[in-house]
């Protein structure tokens, strides 16, 4: 049986996490948040108060923590965490144990055993030129790091967690360039994505356009 596959990357705050999660809810997809495995790990070795610059450590970490997916979302080692795992902590150390060779290895590899057993959405950062080179369709969603910036600090806010925009914007640009500028699987636009800048669009537009892109690339299959 063919699994049909969407990728959808792009930076922090581009939308992709609420808009892939309703394209797959519009498919019947499985909805794969990659983001949120990085941050699992992240947060696993806060709380064992792990070495961050000892990859070692940090990969045994990742090794031993129990991913399992429902239609609710991750639950990690059996539990859902996931407002725990957007604190604004948790979002910097992520984007740390993300330069991490074995981490990236390890969760690449559960993501795509997921994808070979379903049909998904999976949003990420390397999901079109990595982890799924194959994707019936990939998008790039992005928007202005003023606009990014204004969603998370909503995000945050709705979450319990107060911020200022002007550290927020700041923040999304160093794990921007973090993020864009690591040697593997740096953040970057798959040749064959779609290019959709959300900035002032609704997430129904987006949701929409995403939807009609998939339904005529894999419709007529
Ligand atoms: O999308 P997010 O903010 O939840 O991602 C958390 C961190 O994980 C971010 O720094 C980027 C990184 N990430 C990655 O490197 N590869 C992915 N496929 C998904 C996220």
């Amino acid at each position: 049986m063919k699994y049909y596959s969407v990728a959808i990357d792009g930076p922090a705050g581009s939308g992709k996490s609420t808009v892939a999660r309703r394209v797959a809810e519009h498919l019947g997809f499985t909805y794969v948040d990659s983001g949120a495995m990085y941050r699992a790990v992240a947060w696993q070795a806060l709380n064992q108060s792990a070495d961050f610059h000892n990859d070692t450590e940090i990969e045994q970490i990742a090794k031993e923590l129990h991913f399992q997916l429902d239609k609710n979302g991750w639950l990690i080692n059996g539990e859902r965490i996931d407002s725990l795992l957007r604190s604004p902590q948790v979002s910097q150390y992520a984007s740390n144990v993300a330069k991490t060779i074995g981490v990236r290895k390890i969760l690449v590899a559960k993501q795509q055993e997921i994808a070979s057993k379903n049909h998904v959405v999976m949003d990420g950062r390397d999901i079109g030129n990595h982890v799924l080179p194959h994707a019936d369709v990939k998008i790039y969603l992005t928007a202005s790091v003023e606009e990014r910036a204004k969603r998370r600090l909503n995000e945050q806010q709705k979450r319990g967690y107060d911020g200022d925009l002007q550290l927020i914007m700041k923040e999304i640009e160093r794990r921007d360039e973090q993020d864009q500028t690591r040697e593997i699987s740096p953040l970057r636009q798959a040749s064959d994505a779609v290019r959709i800048d959300t900035t002032s669009r609704s997430v129904q537009q987006i949701v929409d356009e995403i939807v009609t892109i998939c339904c005529t690339k894999m419709g007529g299959e």
